[in-house]
């Protein structure tokens, strides 16, 4: 009981320090093919497709100059004959544009389907899109994105946003089905709107559905409140502001997007609770949020992952959670199979593991920030680990029995990570064992934490300019 004390304590102190970060820059030399695209207006326009419930369902957002009912115009044919009109609506931001929000439902599976998005004067290219023909797909992974705005060097912006498109393009040459990119935070170094125009630049972002989280940096801002558009929303007892925990399913997985600048955890397992059941027949449970719980490297940050391990892993370890995606640390690094914070089994590179009684933590490198500067060596709880100042994308093969990750580095072209976590039927190795109800005294001050966190979010929002109510922000 005398630890517990010192981990409510330490649950107190540390989430003063906790959400912030200090990183090196990188510069990227020949954009001038993109620098063309991105003045363009279909680049500032910031068109991104985000999934939808279901694969049956594609959520859009984009900036316009002028408040209109926003639409999709959505077609099996690449000339739009016979289009079907989706309506949507508009929100100002904080710019004084609007962002528009439209969902298109009852698509129907192994399909293409063509659109175009209608906002007042503004019609877009025409672009296209697949749903998936079968229940196998290839997802890829990323992480701290870091688009970033420089005041001192306009040319920062496009080339962040670029290094992003060249990143994906990459992703593609090495699997041209990829039907899903998962980011697990920081897309925005600041949080700007023009941030996140840079980060929906790519084309590929109009064609393949980007499910994003909130990173402490998209925090630092207020923009990606209005730059993201996401089904399943939950409405939070205290809330990030910017936005809140997500679900949806693809085919046999269900992806649990939670926000990891909120340490409500009593709204977090609510939250999974529900969706767990809703979705009873999924054969995978991914969660991915942003702040890592392994691999550190540096003191302060391992401090920080001690915290967050007490808070998120009873929640993967109470509904099986098969594999967490995270960022933040900028240090690729995957855990072994843990549960309640130890291992269970060891997960080696290159390896597999057969029915895994416990989840697998993954954190992926930055695109822009990358990070070799390892201060400390890794815990025994860390099953692989690369460090290397490249950019690095994963990508995720699900099969209904099978998650293969395969970790590629860009510039020396390797794949120098793989491993597979496999099931032989729905629930693997999970097995229910009830909370200790030392955690739901945990998941309690960690909702009282989150409101005091709100508040100083708030005074630093306050201080930058932004103008938001005290009340909503806190409780959302
Ligand atoms: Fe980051
Ligand atoms: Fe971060």
């Amino acid at each position: 009981m005398k630890t517990n004390s010192k981990r409510f304590l330490s649950l107190f102190l540390a989430f003063a320090m906790l959400f912030t970060a200090v990183m090196p820059s990188f510069a990227q030399s020949d954009v001038s093919s993109w620098a063309e695209y991105w003045s363009s207006e279909e680049a500032q326009a910031g068109i991104v497709m985000f999934p939808g419930a279901d694969d049956s369902q594609r959520n859009f957002s984009w900036y316009s100059e002028d408040e209109s009912t926003p639409e999709i115009l959505l077609s099996l044919n690449a000339d739009m004959s016979n289009a079907e009109k989706f309506t949507g609506y508009s929100v100002e931001t904080y710019s004084g544009n609007y962002a528009n929000k439209v969902t298109v439902d009852s698509l129907e599976s192994g399909k293409k389907y063509y659109y175009q998005c209608v906002s007042g004067n503004f019609s877009s290219e025409i672009y296209s899109f697949e749903t998936d023909a079968d229940s196998s797909f290839t997802a890829m992974f990323v992480t701290d994105v870091h688009v970033s705005y420089d005041d001192k060097n306009p040319d920062h912006l496009p080339e962040t946003a670029y290094n992003f498109d060249f990143t994906v393009n990459k992703a593609l040459e090495k699997n041209e089905d990829i039907s899903l990119i998962l980011s697990a935070g920081d897309q925005a170094s600041e949080g700007l709107q023009c941030e996140y125009i840079g980060f929906a630049a790519t084309p590929n972002l109009k064609s393949i559905p980007v499910a994003t989280t909130i990173g402490n940096h998209d925090r630092k801002g207020v923009d990606y409140k209005t730059f993201s558009n996401m089904p399943n929303q939950q409405e939070m007892t205290v809330s990030s502001y910017v936005g809140s925990n997500y679900y949806f399913v693809k085919n046999n997985v269900l992806f649990l997007v939670m926000d990891s600048n909120n340490s409500s955890m009593v709204d977090h397992r609510k939250f999974v609770k529900q969706a767990v059941k809703d979705n009873p027949d999924v054969n995978w449970k991914v969660m991915m949020f942003h702040h890592d719980l392994h691999g550190g490297r540096i003191p302060r940050r391992e401090s920080e992952n001690e915290l967050l391990r007490i808070l998120w892993a009873p929640i993967a370890d109470e509904f099986g959670i098969d594999l967490v995606l995270m960022g933040h640390s900028h240090y690729y690094t995957v855990s072994n199979v843990l549960y309640n914070n130890k291992t269970v089994s060891e997960l080696t590179n290159g390896g597999s593991v057969t029915d895994p009684e416990g989840t697998v933590y993954m954190v992926s490198g930055s695109i822009n920030r990358p990070r070799d500067d390892a201060d400390i060596s890794l815990g025994e709880n860390v099953g692989i680990e690369y460090l290397t100042q490249d950019k690095i994308f994963n990508l995720i093969d699900f099969t209904e029995n099978t998650i293969t990750v395969k970790s590629y580095a860009i510039e020396s072209d390797t794949c120098f990570s793989s491993f597979t976590i496999e099931k032989t039927d729905k629930d693997g190795g999970h097995s229910y064992k009830m909370p200790a109800f030392y955690n739901f005294i945990i998941r309690f001050i960690g909702m009282i934490v989150a409101i005091f966190n709100n508040m100083g979010v708030y005074g630093d929002l306050t201080d930058k300019g932004y103008n938001v109510n005290f009340f909503e922000h806190i409780f959302g």
